[in-house]
């Protein structure tokens, strides 16, 4: 299961899920079009896909996704779901502070939560797609940056629960990557948005790709991917 999967990153990992390993891919997003592409891209590159366009952010949304988890259990769980608003201390809004809050922490642990019975079966392994504002928080960042610190203690404190289980955490912190979040970001700081000083998604989906085929008892615990400059 991919969450965010209608995006950048998520749908990147997707992809590579469906090039490297055939896998079947359960699509979270909200844009049933792009949900609807990406299924039909993952079949292309040898996978399977089906999609549900759920709002993760809503009070609600977990029950609604438990009908797409296959009775048999999950393998993997990666949330990439994300929103990133921007603004100092001062002059972010509630409603800011809130959508990232129930967005970028409050939905991993209520899915992860509700998805451990599924991914116990497997023994499966849950990534969480952070951020360097995960890692060090600077101005302007202040509602990201909590929510992805936070994700970065509930990836830790979820892996020392559920370790002797079998089950593996990994975080992955991207720099930033050429997607639409960046192009939002960097329209908001004034500056021009090339793509191709980006990390790419699919760099990101490598690395989410190694850490899911690295053999036990070996776990990959974190992985930061940066730009160079
Ligand atoms: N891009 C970067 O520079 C960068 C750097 C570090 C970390 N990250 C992290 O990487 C992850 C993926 O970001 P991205 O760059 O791929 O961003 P993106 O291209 O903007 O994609 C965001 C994804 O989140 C989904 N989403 C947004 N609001 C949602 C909601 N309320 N309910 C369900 N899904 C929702 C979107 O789906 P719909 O459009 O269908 O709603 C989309 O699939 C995020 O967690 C982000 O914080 C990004």
């Amino acid at each position: 299961m991919v969450t965010g999967a209608s995006g950048g990153i998520g749908r990147a990992v997707s992809l590579a899920l469906a090039i490297h390993h055939n896998a079947h891919i359960i699509a979270l997003g909200r844009d049933s079009r792009r949900l609807e592409q990406l299924c039909s891209d993952v079949r292309a590159a040898g996978g399977t896909a089906s999609a549900a366009s759920i709002d993760l952010a809503a009070d609600g949304a977990i029950p609604s996704i438990l009908p797409h988890i296959p009775s048999t259990g999950l393998y993997g769980l990666i949330h990439s779901a994300g929103v990133c608003p921007l603004g100092s201390v001062e002059k972010t809004s509630e409603d800011d502070l809130e959508g990232s809050w129930r967005l970028n922490l409050r939905a991993p642990y209520l899915v992860t939560a509700a998805l451990l019975p599924a991914l116990r079966k497997k023994r499966g392994h849950v990534l969480f797609i952070n951020s360097g504002a995960g890692r060090v928080a600077k101005a302007g960042w202040s509602a990201y940056a909590m929510a992805k610190h936070g994700l970065k203690a509930l990836a830790d404190a979820l892996r020392d629960e559920v370790s002797s289980e079998g089950i593996r955490v990994t975080s992955i912190f991207p720099g930033r990557t050429a997607t639409d979040m960046q192009a939002f970001v960097r329209a908001h700081e004034g500056r021009p948005y090339d793509p191709s000083e980006w990390v790419q998604p699919a760099d990101v989906a490598e690395a989410v790709v190694l850490a899911l085929t690295t053999p036990t008892p070996s776990l990959v615990e974190e992985i930061v991917v940066r730009p160079m400059s």
